[in-house]
């Protein structure tokens, strides 16, 4: 199982200093062996001494140069940092990054060798039209992305879902991650109000191989008690 946070914009530097530690005592303490992963903020990386990977939220597709407001991989490679998060519906909705522009981002750390969560989900208004509909939307936010990659794990995660409260039935997450499974054949992710209390049950669909955490992730106390309830 993977279990990854996403603090989005949250947490400073400080806090996440103090959360890496915390983190790393809960591990130590219950013996995890699950894979763990955080994405904190630019401005919180570091060479966090952990058991656990420390992953990029975001960046530009150059080493360096002139991209005022972004960082490249000079900037993350002074952390030690080879994972990233692309195609996260904010950065797809809020951010309005294209599809051309995420696979182009995507291509580019694949050939750096990066570890990439690549993140996919559908609109409320696309649910609304059916599973066919919303396959559909799902595969076109799969256009130029190569799924052979060997370091590449998917992430479902509906948009509606995100940060809302609102998760998917059982049965609809088992249905996309299944339709997902015969198109990727690597580990995929379930993303959306993702909690302690609805870990183990979504965790419990086969085809759920972890799950991507925003709000519940933001301190170690929430976070741990979705580590203990993901399946081994
Ligand atoms: P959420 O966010 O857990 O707060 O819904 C998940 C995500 O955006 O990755």
């Amino acid at each position: 199982m993977i279990v990854a946070a996403n603090f989005k914009t949250n947490l400073n530097r400080a806090k996440t200093a103090a959360y890496v530690k915390e983190l790393e005592s809960f591990i130590q303490a219950n013996g995890v062996t699950k894979d763990i992963r955080i994405f904190p903020p630019f401005t919180a990386l570091d060479r966090f001494e952990c058991s656990f990977k420390v992953g990029a939220q975001n960046a530009y597709p150059a080493d360096h140069g002139a991209y005022t407001g972004e960082i490249g991989t000079e900037q993350l490679d002074e952390f030690g940092i080879n994972m990233i998060l692309i195609g996260h519906s904010e950065r797809r909705h809020v951010i309005k990054e294209s599809q051309e522009s995420i696979a182009q981002k995507y291509d580019f750390f694949k050939e750096k060798g990066y570890e990439i969560v690549y993140c996919i989900g559908e609109p409320l208004e696309i649910r609304e039209l059916g599973n066919d509909e919303l396959l559909e939307y799902l595969d076109a936010q799969l256009e130029g992305i190569d799924l052979s990659y060997e370091k590449l794990v998917v992430a479902y995660e509906p948009v509606w879902a995100i940060g809302t409260g609102k998760v998917p039935t059982l049965s609809d997450i088992e249905l996309i991650h299944n339709a997902l499974k015969g198109r990727i054949s690597k580990p995929i992710l379930y993303g959306g109000s993702v909690k302690p209390d609805n870990t183990r049950e979504i965790c419990a669909i086969d085809s759920v191989d972890g799950v991507l955490v925003g709000g519940a992730s933001l301190t170690v106390e929430s976070f741990g008690k979705i580590i203990t309830e993901a399946k081994e």
